[in-house]
């Protein structure tokens, strides 16, 4: 069985943040979203992995590399425009062949446990099988209408009424029959080739196709604050680790849900997690609370941050208010100047946003 990760898209929800970094690259609990589809596939015993990319393809192929790190093989497939998820299968034929696959969306982070499920499909007779969960917003995904055996009976793409609250997660596995299924749909409204148009038409055709129902949590990371959701969930679930040469000051105070990557250093300040402090980061007379991801590189001074994230080389210090909810982006740096005039002053990129309290 083969992998194949779509990494394309402008993530246009996530500026100013995807104005220079792929938004299959932000981190969630210090590691990238794709990188954690990537061992999602590994450990579900696949080794050959295809990465269909966008805009960002330069990007995207530096992060990966060969794929040695996980111990599997990437090879790139660079798509000219966004015209949809079964687009993507279609040209990624060449790298399929005739193998059985799964096709995993990079930005999409799932609970765990999702490695049996593709290898069970590895070794059934069904020619697709799709992954549903319920959602408070169908009409924002595919929509899946079941049978009372549980047997799909149709399936549309965000549906304006949607018959149920079943949406279609970003993992699907098929065999070679979806090749002529991609071949056979018309562009949609939005004038992409859509993977549910194509999944019906082997429905329609008498394919068969298994619906399986996730119950764990999904999220699929178009906004900040589905990156922060996506953030809580995946902090809640690791296992803290503390680095042999993360350096904890006998004035600290950090909880047992705290993670310290190498060469993390705190000092004078309480850390409560679930959270994790990146490599060589330093927290000095700080307070940083539940939920926060404090990548590699960064310094906190004299500040308080909660249930936020905040990516690699920034500085922050001197912060009188706690600072929540909240993404900061590379290199960034929130300060207090002392200088007069005693003004806010700020170098907001496009589409950034700044809430005062
Ligand atoms: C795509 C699919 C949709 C699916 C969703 C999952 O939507 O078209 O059926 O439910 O991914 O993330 P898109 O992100 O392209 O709007």
């Amino acid at each position: 069985m083969k992998g194949l990760i779509l990494s394309g898209g402008k993530g246009t929800r996530l500026y100013p943040l995807t104005y220079t970094r792929a938004k299959q690259l932000i981190p969630v609990a210090n590691e990238p979203v794709l990188f954690r589809v990537i061992r999602a596939i590994h450990d579900a015993g696949i080794s050959e992995i295809g990465v269909v990319t966008g805009d960002t393809d330069a990007e995207i192929r530096a992060a990966v590399g060969d794929g040695s790190r996980w111990g599997v093989r990437a090879t790139f497939i660079p798509q000219e425009r966004p015209a949809g998820l079964a687009h993507a299968v279609k040209i990624s034929q060449d790298f399929l062949g005739d193998d059985r696959f799964v096709m995993f969306l990079g930005d999409n982070v799932i609970q765990g446990g999702i490695s049996a499920l593709i290898e069970q499909f590895a070794h059934s007779d069904w020619n697709s099988q799709i992954v549903l969960t319920r959602v408070p917003d169908p009409q924002h995904f595919g929509v899946a209408e079941l049978n009372g055996d549980g047997s799909i009976k149709r399936l549309i793409e965000k549906p304006a009424r949607p018959p149920s609250d079943l949406a279609l997660v970003g993992i699907y596995m098929f065999d070679a029959s979806v090749f002529a299924a991609v071949q056979a749909i018309e562009p949609s409204q939005r004038g992409e080739l859509e993977i549910t148009d194509a999944i019906q038409w082997l429905l329609t055709q008498g394919y068969g196709v298994h619906a399986y129902v996730h119950t764990g949590w999904w999220i699929d990371t178009g906004k900040p604050l589905d990156m922060l959701s996506a953030n809580e969930h995946v902090l809640d679930e690791i296992a803290p680790e503390v680095a042999a040469n993360a350096e904890v000051a006998a004035d600290s105070e950090v909880g047992r849900h705290v993670t310290l990557q190498p060469g993390a250093r705190i000092r004078n300040s309480t850390v409560r997690g679930p959270s994790i402090i990146g490599e060589n980061t330093v927290i000095e007379n700080a307070y940083v609370g539940p939920y926060t991801s404090i990548y590699h590189d960064c310094t906190l001074t004299n500040c308080e941050i909660e249930h936020s994230i905040v990516l690699e080389g920034s500085q922050i210090s001197g912060v009188p208010t706690r600072i929540v909810d909240s993404m900061i982006g590379r290199n960034a740096i929130v300060g207090r100047t002392v200088r007069k005039p005693k003004a806010l002053k700020m170098n907001l990129g496009d589409y950034s946003n700044f809430w005062l309290p």
